[in-house]
């Protein structure tokens, strides 16, 4: 896909592949790694995520330990349902402006009393959830040519299956959580055989302390 902004995939996770434990918590990170986190955050032009990773942590996706620098926000949410008293919304939303990826199933006075806050809304259309090749074509036009995409494992699995992932930095924390319903890297349906499933190239090992961390470029 052409006229399409770089997206770099970045996560923490346990070796056992959980990006958190079954209730939630998502404290795998050390200060080192939010300091990446945060640097990638400064050369990127927009950080995305899908509205359960707002519900759950209410992030503010904003930059730390370096000069802030304009960086939108996109959260994907077909239905608009994260509360207008998310972070997203209320920290400070002039350097750090706010798209809510939407489709038609968004309710219109909601959507409204948004955009009385400056919020930004990209609707995709009908189908029942974002159409993330759209919504990748729109941010495009608005400028935005690199994404930092930071989850979690339901809006990873869609954006690979769509081909949009470019690049994966995954920081490997030395300890297992395990636990069926803990959110792994990549969620959804996943593909039927291995052969099926979506190829990346591993281009750097970077091992400190006792962290990992691998960067792989699309195949
Ligand atoms: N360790 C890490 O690096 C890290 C990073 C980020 C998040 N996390 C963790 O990940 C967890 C959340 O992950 P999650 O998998 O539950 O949810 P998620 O990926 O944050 O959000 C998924 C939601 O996004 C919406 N969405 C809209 N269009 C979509 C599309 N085309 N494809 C996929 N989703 C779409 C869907 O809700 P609608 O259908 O209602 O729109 C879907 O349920 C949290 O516990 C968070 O702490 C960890």
């Amino acid at each position: 896909m052409k006229n399409k902004p770089y997206v770099l995939l970045s996560c923490a996770m346990s070796i056992d592949g959980k990006i958190a434990t079954y209730t939630g918590d998502n404290e795998l990170s050390d200060e080192e790694d939010w300091k990446l986190i945060h640097k990638l955050r400064t050369e990127c032009d927009a950080v995305m995520v899908g509205k359960n990773t707002i519900l759950k942590d209410d992030p503010k996706l904003h930059i730390k330990f370096y000069e802030p620098t304009r960086l939108i926000r996109v959260i994907v949410d077909s239905s608009f349902s994260i509360p207008l008293t998310s972070k997203v919304f209320t920290y400070k939303l002039k350097t750090y402006p706010t798209i809510i990826a939407i489709t038609d199933h968004a309710l219109r006075p909601k959507i409204e009393k948004a955009k009385l806050k400056n919020i930004r809304f990209i609707n995709t259309g009908s189908e029942k959830q974002v159409n993330l090749k759209k919504l990748m074509e729109e941010l495009y036009q608005h400028g935005i040519k690199k994404i930092l995409l930071e989850g979690g494992g339901a809006l990873n699995w869609s954006m690979i299956k769509e081909c949009l992932v470019d690049e994966i930095r995954i920081f490997i924390a030395p300890i297992i959580v395990g636990g069926k319903n803990a959110v792994s890297l990549v969620e959804g349906r996943g593909a039927e055989r291995i052969i099926d499933g979506f190829k990346f190239k591993l281009q750097n090992v970077l091992k400190r302390d006792n962290y990992v961390i691998l960067n792989y470029f699309k195949a």
